[in-house]
């Protein structure tokens, strides 16, 4: 008997300790969009949709009915990616696009195969990144990390500028990160050109950046009903940290995993925020925000200062070269 009764007891408290543990990773997840709003004609493109929070915000947006561009590098990948989503969803109106953020020559190809072919972009959500790779160059020289993260959006969101103007209340989504707090801007040296390249400092510039362009954007479509806003989604197990020792070791797998499964969301908790920005009817005509999941929140000081942001827009413009990428593209 007694020994029965401390099975029970085992089981409850096992039970209780689970249940608290599902509990408390719900509260650190940051919560779920509280939007049940469908989106059925609506045109959305997510970068970097692939794997990770781009995969599940495109898997949620597709279940609510929206015409989704999957848009990739890695053709393979993406192709499965998109198999996947009409699988789970049932939504035939998915596609998988080729789009290397790395290459300007590739994203003015993919812009002018959109321009062609969609009507209408209602959302945009710029989501692709690589954190604190080696110091590589894209395709034109510039440093992966700025280059993929700030510039390669920066030229893709300003090819699809008039479609989205004309396409009504059109949302853009920079998805940033809480590592813009600790981020500078080096106007004298953005490519990492002339100092030692420290591939976390590069990470957070670019992550800054992305706040930056979003806040001087918003400037510019004042009036023209298209919003932009950027979002932290919260720390999430997906890709992100491949080329970190620390994604890869043993010893943050079977020793650190368990312990911060707790406080890490999955790529789904975290994809809610982009959600959230792309769907929630509360939200029209929010723009020039930064939300922490899914509240609203003040960045960090320096991704306020007008100056830098104005500034970054025109270094940016040139280094991309805005003007003729423009010509090309309405041709
Ligand atoms: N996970 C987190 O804890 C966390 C925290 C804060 C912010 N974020 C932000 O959340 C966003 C999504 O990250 P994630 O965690 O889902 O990372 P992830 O799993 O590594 O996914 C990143 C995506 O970006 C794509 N990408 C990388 N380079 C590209 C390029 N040159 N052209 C086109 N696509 C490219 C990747 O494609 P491949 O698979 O082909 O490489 C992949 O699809 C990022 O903006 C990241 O900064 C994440």
């Amino acid at each position: 008997m007694v020994a029965i009764n401390k099975y029970v007891l085992g089981a409850s408290m096992v039970g209780t300790f689970f249940g608290a543990s599902v509990l408390l990773k719900d509260y650190v997840g940051g919560g779920v969009c509280p939007s049940k709003a469908k989106i059925e004609g609506k045109t959305v493109i997510v970068t970097g949709a692939n794997t990770g929070i781009g995969k599940e915000t495109a898997l949620e947006l597709a279940r609510r009915g929206g015409r989704i561009i999957m848009a990739c590098r890695d053709m393979g990948k993406c192709e499965n990616a998109a198999r996947e989503v009409r699988g789970k969803t049932l939504n035939h109106n998915v596609f998988a696009k080729h789009l290397d953020l790395a290459s300007t020559k590739s994203i003015k190809e993919f812009a002018k195969n959109i321009l062609k072919e969609e009507h209408h972009i209602d959302v945009l959500i710029n989501n692709a990144a690589v954190m604190r790779c080696p110091h590589w160059k894209t395709e034109d020289g510039f440093e992966m990390q700025f280059g993929v993260n700030h510039l390669g959006h920066f030229l893709l969101t300003n090819l699809l500028l008039d479609r989205l103007k004309e396409s009504g209340q059109s949302r853009i989504i920079n998805v940033s990160s809480l590592a813009h707090i600790v981020g500078e801007i080096d106007f004298q040296d953005l490519n990492w050109e002339k100092k030692k390249y420290d591939t976390k400092a590069a990470y957070c510039q670019s992550k800054l950046a992305n706040v930056l362009f979003t806040n001087e954007l918003a400037k510019r479509l004042q009036g023209t009903g298209v919003t932009v806003n950027s979002l932290h989604p919260g720390v999430a197990d997906t890709e992100l940290g491949r080329h970190t020792g620390m994604h890869q070791s043993a010893f943050s797998s079977t020793v650190l995993a368990p312990i911060f499964w707790f406080v890490i969301k999955s790529a789904k908790q975290a994809a809610q925020s982009s959600v959230f920005l792309a769907v929630d009817e509360d939200l029209q005509g929010t723009s020039g925000k930064y939300f922490n999941a899914l509240k609203e929140k003040e960045p960090a000081k320096q991704a306020l200062d007008e100056v830098s942001a104005q500034k970054l827009w025109e270094a940016s413009a040139r280094l991309v070269h805005l003007d003729e990428a423009l010509q090309e593209c309405s041709l």
